[in-house]
């Protein structure tokens, strides 16, 4: 029982940031990773789009026997997570833009959030910001075209660091001090966003909370793997193999990606 996987999913690659952290905190745990590249962007889709297809992503983890579903995608919590808890008998993890935090830490009062237009417009998004932000100026950007220059592989190509800049600059023109990552792809843009912000803004993002709420889970339902020594990780596509491999490699000793036709 224990020993079952981890089942992770996102719309493509940017998920991995995410089981980077999970790995890191839970390294005996085996994970399987579910990258529905060929559907990606989720963030463009109805909330009737986002919740098919999160219903597909966590049958096939659940065929593969999941003990715990991490949804490791900002759009396919904020429109999908209820809606899975609701059908599935098994505990689901997800992932929000970390906006009170960043509330909480802003001295400006100002803060910046990326995210996809999925996200940005779905009322579990609007609830937390109204909740845990008061008094707070949000400044709103949809990354849009960036989910598919990173599943592109292109993380540092001019076109990237232009559509970043065209994002960024009217936020640091508000006076943000906090930028929230709200889509799992973004932290891959952590090295060039470091170049284009100024020293006083702050990148914050959800991933290290996101193992620590997987843990703990685990933990109460008594699932935790206290068995093999190291996890096993398989990654499953339904795109280029080569594309996930690079977002995964050197990270562990046993790493498989397969592709999937899903
Ligand atoms: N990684 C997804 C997220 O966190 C990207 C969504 C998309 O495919 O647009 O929102």
């Amino acid at each position: 029982m224990n020993e079952r996987p981890i089942g992770i999913f996102d719309s493509g690659v940017g998920g991995t940031s995410i089981w980077k952290e999970i790995q890191y905190l839970l390294p005996k745990e085996n994970c399987i990773y579910l990258a529905d590249s060929i559907n990606a962007p989720y963030g463009e889709k109805t909330t009737d789009e986002i919740i098919e297809l999160s219903v597909k992503n966590t049958e096939l983890l659940l065929k593969k026997n999941c003990k715990i579903i991490v949804v490791a995608c900002n759009t396919a919590t904020t429109n999908a997570i209820g809606y899975l808890r609701n059908t599935y008998d098994v505990p689901f993890v997800g992932i929000e833009p970390a906006i009170k935090p960043a509330a909480l830490k802003s001295k400006s009062k100002t803060v910046g959030i990326l995210a996809t237009k999925g996200t940005l417009t779905s009322a579990l998004f609007h609830s937390t910001a109204q909740n845990h932000a008061e008094g707070i100026e949000i400044v709103e950007r949809e990354g849009k075209g960036l989910v598919e220059l990173i599943e592109k592989g292109e993380l540092d190509s001019e076109t990237t660091v232009s559509l970043l800049k065209q994002f960024i600059d009217p936020m640091l023109d508000r006076g943000i001090d906090y930028l929230v990552l709200g889509c799992t792809h973004y932290p891959y843009l952590v090295p060039v966003l470091k170049r284009i912000l100024p020293e006083g803004v702050k990148i914050i993002d959800s991933g290290q909370a996101v193992a620590r709420q997987t843990k703990t889970i685990l933990e109460k339902e008594s699932i935790l793997n206290n068995v093999s020594l190291n996890g096993k990780h398989q990654f499953f596509t339904n795109a280029e193999q080569e594309i996930l491999q690079r977002f995964v490699e050197n990270v562990t000793e046993y790493v498989r990606v397969d592709y999937l036709d899903f």
